[in-house]
């Protein structure tokens, strides 16, 4: 009997379909099929999935905008979403939609379990939402609040910086407290759990020092959603229910778990840095209240941002995957993407950057250590690669011990995750192959007669190592490894476990020099197209902009437009004055943690003050004086800790909740009115 092969699961989270995807999420999914590839050829029996978290409020109210039903919105979003990963060639073997049937059945299902057990019980809620973010506040984890004129609290911001409102509802609630001391037990038995292991670090600071409080598990305030068994008018929350995907996919509680005995736990479960919390506190509770097992590893990757910070539509600096792979090449954009994001850390995208490496790296460094092998092996050869005579020259010994490095070190660095690491690992063989060529001199061998067998072992070493690398890389890149083995005239299946450079086959026939793999194209040409689709796929308006889209709302004969929450008539616009101010003092507010109290010179009388919960994002306040910066002056002086607050500092909140004050020129005049 064949032996069985080890199995691995490896799963993305699940997309929210209410968007276009961009290089930002592809990353998390390249990353995984990387991977997913990468243990098949490792010999591994994978089970690799990804999907679309498709139920909330967010998604009703998207549909409800659109005058779609959720179900038909959610459908044309998925078929868009399945198809980008088709282009991208995920070799995914599954993809979940949290709207498909059988996950719905047994998301109810395990809902009613817990429920019977005694972890979910009925309780009412009293919060600050953010349908943003789909999450509940307390008003002391709120980032900013506004108070009406007898200082109660009537609105605010989430940390996020997204506007939440005061929401009561009857909820169930999942007993998250009760098994606060068993996760932290947990985390310390397994300090793999989380990786990188400075986020672990992080949860426990974040939230489970501070207490974990139960988690509000039910909404009655929408119904787009798996309705709770015992009591329908509850739909359940929509991390519950995305977070079982992972295993409703693999058919727990279903027809056939058969899936589910043979892959779960989970070998890694791949999510970006801002759900690691639901994935390594949420996540592990419920699994361990079900009596399941824990996912071996949960992986926390950065972002990848742009110089300006995180891509948005309304910075106009977004990048969809098929701009690149349309004009670069699939493989370019797969290796781009692992290449420049760091492990655990943020990357950063730049036109330039990605030119460099597709010249470089690409064209440059692999493109020309294929195309000069093989019409060197064409010429000197008669185009059949010689047999391979492992370490005649010192030279030789030297490829192939940098070949058995690259081996191994890629491999550590694929098993941990490092991708990064593990390509630049790969370009240090081609880099040592091309080296090799400067070495050895083959045009010079050429001449001699005498040296025409060195001539035929470099000509194997040279086919050997790019045999090695194609293999190598074929996790990550789709179409490069099939031209070189095409190229070389080899044909064999990928195998990287038991990888080797002298394993080359001899006497194979080398096809005649084809088209460069990797052409090399023209910086300012490209930096310039790639900076032009930036800047089309933008949202953002200048100011007049803004104000025309507003006088034409206020058309009279247009007066049946309807208004949705974020725009405002011209005359409301109109009405509210911004000026120029200079900061004169900055300190913090007693008993505060998130205020600062300033002191500014916005050409009145006297000095004015402005409280701003902005402390958490300006720890050297103090660096602040000096600058100018634009107020709302004519707002209602309002009371905050008993201080008197007499406008409002103008901010920008970064996509990833960062929050920034906006400066303006020194030239400007305090008092200035802006236009
Ligand atoms: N639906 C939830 C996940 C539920 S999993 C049970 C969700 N969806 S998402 O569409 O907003 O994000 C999906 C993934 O894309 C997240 O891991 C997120 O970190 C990742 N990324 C989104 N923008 C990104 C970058 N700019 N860079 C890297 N990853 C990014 O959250």
């Amino acid at each position: 009997m064949a032996e069985s092969k080890p199995t691995f699961y490896i799963t993305t989270p699940i997309y929210y379909p209410s968007g276009r995807l961009h290089i930002g999420n592809s990353y998390t999914t390249i990353a995984c099929d990387a991977v997913a590839r990468y243990k098949r050829a490792m010999g591994y029996d994978v089970f690799f999935l990804t999907g679309t978290d498709e139920h909330g409020l967010k998604i009703e109210q998207k549909a409800d905008k659109l005058g779609m039903t959720p179900q038909a919105y959610v459908d044309k979003m998925a078929k868009g979403i399945k198809a980008l990963w088709k282009k991208l060639e995920i070799s995914n073997t599954k993809f979940i939609r949290t709207t498909d049937d059988y996950h719905e059945k047994a998301v109810a299902q395990i809902f009613q379990q817990l429920q019977d057990q005694g972890d979910i019980y009925l309780g009412e809620y009293t919060g600050w939402y953010s349908v943003s973010d789909e999450e509940y506040f307390t008003e002391s984890q709120l980032a900013e609040v506004y108070r009406d004129d007898n200082g109660k609290v009537i609105g605010g911001k989430a940390p996020s910086g997204h506007e939440v409102q005061l929401v009561h509802e009857q909820s169930y609630f999942f007993k998250m407290s009760k098994y606060a001391d068993w996760l932290r037990n947990y985390y310390q038995e397994h300090p793999d759990f989380i990786q990188p292991a400075s986020r672990m670090n992080e949860m426990i600071k974040n939230f489970i020092d501070p207490g974990l409080e139960d988690l509000a598990v039910s909404r009655t305030t929408f119904h787009w959603g798996v309705p709770v068994k015992s009591d329908p008018k509850h739909v359940v929350y929509v991390w519950i229910d995305a977070l079982s995907n992972y295993i409703t996919a693999l058919g727990y509680d279903g027809q056939d778990d058969s899936g589910f005995k043979k892959y779960w736990p989970a070998d890694v479960q791949m999510v970006g840095k801002e759900i690691v919390r639901f994935h390594t506190i949420y996540w592990p509770i419920i699994l361990h209240a079900l009596g399941l097992p824990l996912p071996k590893t949960v992986y926390g990757h950065g972002w990848l941002l742009m110089k300006d910070g995180k891509m948005s539509k309304s910075k106009g600096n977004v990048i969809y995957p098929e701009t690149l792979m349309d004009r670069y090449g699939l493989d370019a954009l797969r290796y781009y993407l692992l290449r420049a994001m760091p492990y655990a850390n943020d990357g950063i995208f730049t036109p330039e950057d990605f030119v460099d490496r597709v010249n470089f790296d690409l064209a440059n460094d692999l493109g020309n250590l294929l195309n000069r092998t093989v019409s060197m092996i064409n010429k000197y050869e008669n185009g059949v690669i010689p047999a391979f005579k492992p370490g005649v020259t010192d030279f030789d010994k030297e490829l192939e011990a940098v070949s058995k490095q690259t081996i191994a070190n890629f491999k550590k660095w694929m098993e941990e995750l490092h991708f990064s690491d593990a390509l630049a690992e790969i370009w240090k063989l081609v880099s040592q192959s091309n080296k090799y060529i400067d070495q050895t001199e083959p045009w010079v061998l050429a001449k001699r007669d005498e040296d025409q067998e060195q001539l035929a072992s470099v000509m194997a070493h040279l086919a050997a190592s790019l045999r090695v690398i194609a293999e190598l890389i074929s996790p990550i890149m789709t179409h490069a490894p099939k031209e070189i083995f095409h190229q070389l005239g080899l044909d064999e299946p990928i195998d990287l476990k038991n990888l080797d450079i002298a394993d080359l086959p001899a006497g194979a026939k080398t096809v005649a020099k084809g088209t460069p793999i990797f052409p090399r194209v023209d910086v300012d040409e490209e930096v310039n197209f790639i900076k032009t689709k930036m800047t089309t796929n933008t949202k953002a308006k200048g100011r007049s902009a803004m104000k025309a889209a507003a006088e034409k709302q206020f058309d009279p004969e247009e007066t049946n437009l309807k208004l949705t929450k974020k725009e405002v008539r011209f005359e409301a616009f109109e009405k509210i004055e911004l000026k120029v101010a200079e900061i004169l003092d900055v300190k913090k507010v007693e008993g505060a943690d998130k205020l600062l109290q300033f002191r500014l010179d916005a050409g009145d009388d006297g000095d004015r003050q402005i409280l701003s919960g902005i402390a958490k994002w300006y720890p050297d306040y103090q660096k602040l004086i000096g600058k100018k910066v634009i107020i709302v002056s004519n707002l209602k002086p309002r009371k905050m800790r008993g201080q008197i607050s007499q406008g409002m500092l103008l901010s920008v909140e970064h996509d990833d909740g960062n929050v920034e004050l906006v400066t303006v020129d020194s030239h400007l005049e305090n008092g200035l009115t802006l236009e």
